[in-house]
């Protein structure tokens, strides 16, 4: 990638018997090339190369964040290794729900056992689990062989705590409250050459009360149009076609920047974009989304059509105890204006069953408003209490076995309808960005329609990173089977 060759050219240049600069991303630069001298030394003694390890929790910021981490580790030079008997294990973690947080304990524990057989093994700990006091302690307490703990305001930073670690030759805790800072031009590993997630934006200040993203994200923080402009303009001659554009809620885009500019205004930018073929992006709060950002994508070439539109709950008194400031009512007929505009767009949508509260009477509003709408898929998730959020603090929390119920309903009634709306592709050429081997057939790829709908077809995997027309030709549920035209 371009931008990596400038960053290599940077790291080269550091002296390193110089203390190192204050200011970032040199600073970074300078530990980068320190580091690297450690692990070049080691891997000469051992004979062999230092691998690293990512497994990443979460959503697609996690995603994202993971490939700038793989990126400095390469750069430090780590090469990739397969699993956790790597030299360098990295687990990006997600709070956002407690099964998020027991599953990285489940996985941890596993790891001392490794870690006593290969002396050079490192451990570290990132993203939003490690924003969270208690967890940082319970580790420290009962996961005593963990090296490395960061958070999610400092990835930029692992360089540097490598170093330390080495240096110090003791677990090394790293955790920022908050930030401002935005530091750009660092290098990035992307997992797929042809497509890649861009942060427009970092953190989030809604507040949802079931919500624990604002407390280990921190505040909304909008990069500048220019960067972003120029860090799509760089992806793209490097042969990416789709970008995502990622924020936990893309609408508020650029209102506290200096010079304000509107997520539409964004998309309309990033639509001129010469050679970029598809622009997705993720979330859209229904609060915030604006009619001109309706218009925008409807007049777009590139964007697809189909929108990610949480809904939460279908009850305006449960949507009101939320905090999502917007009503069943207002929700509805937002989705009527997004269907007069663009009428063949896919909507897909997060439900929460069992907030505090919730009454059979209210569910039945959610499942009102999922015959209403229609969507073309849906994550339903059971309520899950966040220490410290309003929500956990709420009396009526709802009995598990009556969660359960509902929540069967509701994923009986989503995927039953999301099987009848994929029926109107059935039998139609679409164009469909091939995107990897199939895992279950030799000989065929899997795909996307612009709507986001998979597709399996016969292709030779060459084929990956192109937009090909495919023929619609079997609906499985909610996926399609087809041939190429
Ligand atoms: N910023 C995005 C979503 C972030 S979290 C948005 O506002 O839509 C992704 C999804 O996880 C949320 O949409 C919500 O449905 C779910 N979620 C968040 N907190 C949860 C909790 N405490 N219990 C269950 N689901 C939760
Ligand atoms: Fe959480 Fe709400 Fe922010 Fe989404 S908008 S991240 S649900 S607080
Ligand atoms: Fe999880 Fe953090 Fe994303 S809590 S959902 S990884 S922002």
């Amino acid at each position: 990638m371009r931008q990596n060759d400038d960053i290599e050219r940077q790291i080269e240049a550091q002296d390193l018997t110089l203390p190192a600069p204050e200011t970032e991303p040199d600073r970074q630069y300078y530990y980068t090339a320190k580091c690297r001298r450690y692990i070049t030394e080691r891997s000469k003694e051992l004979g062999r190369p230092l691998t690293c390890f990512i497994q990443t929790f979460g959503c697609q910021m996690n995603a994202r964040d993971s490939e700038k981490l793989l990126g400095i580790l390469e750069e430090i030079g780590f090469v990739q290794g397969t699993d956790e008997k790597s030299d360098f294990v990295l687990y990006n973690t997600c709070t956002v729900r407690e099964n998020a947080n027991l599953k990285v304990y489940g996985r941890l524990g596993r790891l001392n056992g490794i870690k006593r057989k290969n002396p050079d093994m490192m451990i570290a700990l990132c993203g939003c689990m490690m924003q969270e006091p208690e967890v940082v302690e319970k580790i420290r307490k009962s996961y005593r062989f963990v090296d490395i703990i960061f958070g999610t305001h400092n990835i930029f930073r692992l360089a540097e705590l490598i170093c330390r670690r080495i240096d110090e030759k003791k677990a090394v805790v790293d955790i920022w409250q908050g930030t401002d800072q935005i530091v750009e031009e660092l290098p990035v590993e992307r997992k797929y050459p042809f497509k890649s997630g861009v942060n427009i934006m970092f953190g989030c200040n809604n507040f949802c009360s079931y919500c624990i993203v604002p407390y280990v994200r921190g505040r909304e923080r909008s990069r500048d149009p220019e960067d972003i402009i120029r860090e799509i303009e760089a992806l793209v001659s490097d042969g990416v076609v789709e970008v995502m554009l990622l924020g936990q809620n893309v609408n508020s885009y650029g209102k506290t920047l200096a010079e304000p500019v509107s997520f539409a205004e964004l998309l309309r930018r990033v639509d001129k974009i010469e050679g970029l073929r598809r622009i997705r992006f993720m979330t859209s709060h229904p609060k915030d989304l604006s009619d001109e950002l309706i218009a925008a994508m409807r007049d777009a070439k590139n964007v697809c059509h189909h929108l990610h539109l949480p809904l939460q709950s279908g009850s305006t008194r449960i949507l009101k105890q939320m905090n999502r400031k917007y009503t069943k009512e207002q929700y509805l007929a937002l989705v009527d204006r997004l269907r007069a505009a663009i009428p063949d767009i896919a909507l897909t949508t997060d439900i929460i069953v069992g907030f505090p509260g919730e009454t059979e009477e209210g569910f039945l509003e959610t499942l009102d408003v999922v015959r209403k709408v229609r969507y073309d898929s849906a994550f339903t998730f059971i309520y899950s209490p966040r220490t410290g959020t309003p929500a956990a603090a709420m009396e009526d929390q709802v009995p598990a076995d009556v969660v359960k119920d509902r929540f069967d309903r509701l994923l009986a009634e989503v995927q039953e309808i999301a099987s009848e709306v994929i029926l109107r592709d059935l039998g139609t050429v679409q164009p469909v960005l091939a995107e990897e081997t199939d895992d279950h057939e030799d000989g065929w790829l899997t795909g996307r329609l612009d709507n986001n709908t998979v597709v399996h077809f016969p292709g030779d995997p060459s084929l990956i990173g192109t937009i090909v027309d495919v023929s619609l030709d079997e609906a499985k549920g909610f996926y399609f089977m087809g041939h190429r035209v």
